[in-house]
């Protein structure tokens, strides 16, 4: 007897199914997410008998000594944008999967008009949009100076027709913008669904596996609805790439979250203007410019982004709240390591902020999560309370514990480096730190600290 299609409840932010509703997600803890989708069964297989039946007999897989293994790096093509470059760990592998997520209207199909362009000269590349139609993406393109005819579009949204499509063509690398757009006809469940995300990102995946070409898929972050969050593919794909940034602010974060061939956390950073996204070399100049230096509730934090240095400004503002129940906003910092820090400030550090809002702030838009960003959130919302300045030319890292020590970190030098090439002459680190800081510059001053009690005594 064949079984029938039974209803589940899907998460579209996650992908957790359950067979009842629930208002919840418990897996993600994002309301109203779950929607019902229709689920085939599996292809007759083993629901007769309960067992799995004999499997069929195939020839068996080669096996390699895994001496006999060539280790040398593998190839990868170069765009040559060396911010891309590096946040894909050297380069596009070829049949990699790589997932490129964020909000909408962020940039995600510039960047990838912007990385077909130099990599046209060599390859065949099939655009093939779901959202835009041909002259809208041409117009893009000539915006961005992209023009090349071995860029190929195709306005589909059909799976069946873009696998026969890229078989035909037979393209050296393919990117889908998006893959929310994109369905099966035979699937039961609207295009969007989890379903239809996971079975066709699942086809083109096996594809480019197999035909070696590397593949982009774009998923657009979508807070609401029944279409399928991009989170729901994390699993499936070699890379995923987050696209960040302020809506408002020019500049846009490339963030790799996770890359089987390549580190994580590696970010690129780049300016959005009206010809494309620009590469910024040297994003601490660009996070810092426009700061004021001498205002209470201000602290330059030096953070690892990946394998470099960035420094930040981290603004602290504490002010008396017209609430029974205090408001505590962090944009850029993570908000129960606030709470953390707060709580730890009035307990152990004898700060009173039972009466008081405070917001955090990281300038920019960079998301933060480096816990060496503690000392500098710390430092700015002592300054903010006690309403005097740290100074311009300070910055600082170190991570706080619970009771209140500011604890060593990694990658000293590079942190340290960074603040003195940017004009930093005062830094406050742990105390450790100190010690191993080798020989610098004779002006050049370290501020170690035991503890939060210690930033008091620093304030101008
Ligand atoms: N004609 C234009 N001139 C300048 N900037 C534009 C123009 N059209 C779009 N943009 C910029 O490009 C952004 C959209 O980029 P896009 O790559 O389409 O985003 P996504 O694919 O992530 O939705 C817009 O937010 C806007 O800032
Ligand atoms: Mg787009
Ligand atoms: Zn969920």
């Amino acid at each position: 007897m064949a079984a029938k299609a039974r209803t589940v409840y899907v998460c579209s932010n996650c992908g957790y199914e359950s067979l009842k509703w629930m208002g919840r997600c418990p897996d993600c803890s994002q309301w109203n997410t779950l929607t019902q989708e229709l689920r085939q069964p599996p292809a007759k297989a083993s629901a007769a008998t309960g067992r799995s039946s004999a499997l069929p007999v195939v020839d068996p897989a080669e096996v390699i000594p895994i001496t006999a293994i060539d280790e040398t790096d593998e190839f990868r093509y170069r765009t040559h944008i060396s911010e891309i470059d590096r946040v894909l760990g050297g380069g596009i592998v070829p049949g990699a999967a790589m997932l490129i997520s964020g909000d909408p209207g962020i940039g995600k199909s510039t960047i990838l008009m912007q990385i077909a362009l130099p990599l046209s000269e060599q390859l065949k590349i099939l655009y093939i949009s779901g959202e835009e139609s041909a002259r809208q993406i041409k117009l893009r393109a000539r915006r961005l100076g992209v023009d090349s005819p071995n860029l190929l579009l195709c306005c589909s949204t059909s799976l069946e027709q873009i696998v026969s499509t890229i078989d035909q063509n037979a393209p050296d690398m393919v990117i889908v913008d998006s893959i929310q757009t994109v369905g099966l006809a035979s699937l039961s469940s609207s295009p969007g669904s989890v379903t239809q995300v996971r079975e066709s990102a699942g086809r083109l995946i096996r594809m480019a596996k197999e035909q070696g070409f590397p593949l982009f898929l774009v998923g657009h972050v979508n807070k609401e609805g029944a279409i399928a969050g991009p989170k729901v593919l994390e699993h499936m794909v070699d890379t995923v790439l987050y696209f960040e940034g302020e809506r408002n602010l020019p500049y846009r974060i490339l963030r790799a979250v996770k890359n089987r061939f390549g580190a994580t956390n590696e970010i690129g950073v780049f300016e959005m203007n009206r010809e494309g996204l620009r590469e910024v070399p040297n994003p601490s100049a660009l996070l810092l410019s426009g700061r004021l230096p001498d205002v209470p509730g201000s602290c330059v934090a030096c953070i690892m982004e990946g394998s470099r240095p960035v420094l930040v400004e981290i603004q602290a503002l504490a002010a008396k709240s017209a609430y029974n129940v205090p408001r505590r906003t962090a944009t850029g910092f993570d908000y129960s390591r606030m709470a953390m820090l707060l709580a730890m400030l009035e307990k152990r550090a004898g700060y009173s902020l039972g009466a008081l809002d405070v917001y955090i702030n990281v300038v920019g838009g960079l998301r933060l999560d480096d816990p060496a960003a503690d000392l500098a959130v710390v430092a700015a919302t002592i300054s903010n309370l006690m309403n005097r300045q740290l100074g311009p030319d300070i910055a600082a890292f170190g991570e706080v514990g619970l009771t209140g020590e500011v604890r060593m970190t990694g990658h000293i030098q590079a942190r340290v480096g960074e603040a003195i090439r940017l004009g930093f002459r005062r830094i406050i680190c742990p105390k450790q730190a100190v010690a191993q800081l080798g020989s610098l510059p004779s002006d050049v001053e370290l501020l170690g600290v035991r503890t939060v009690g210690d930033i008091r005594s620093l304030l101008g």
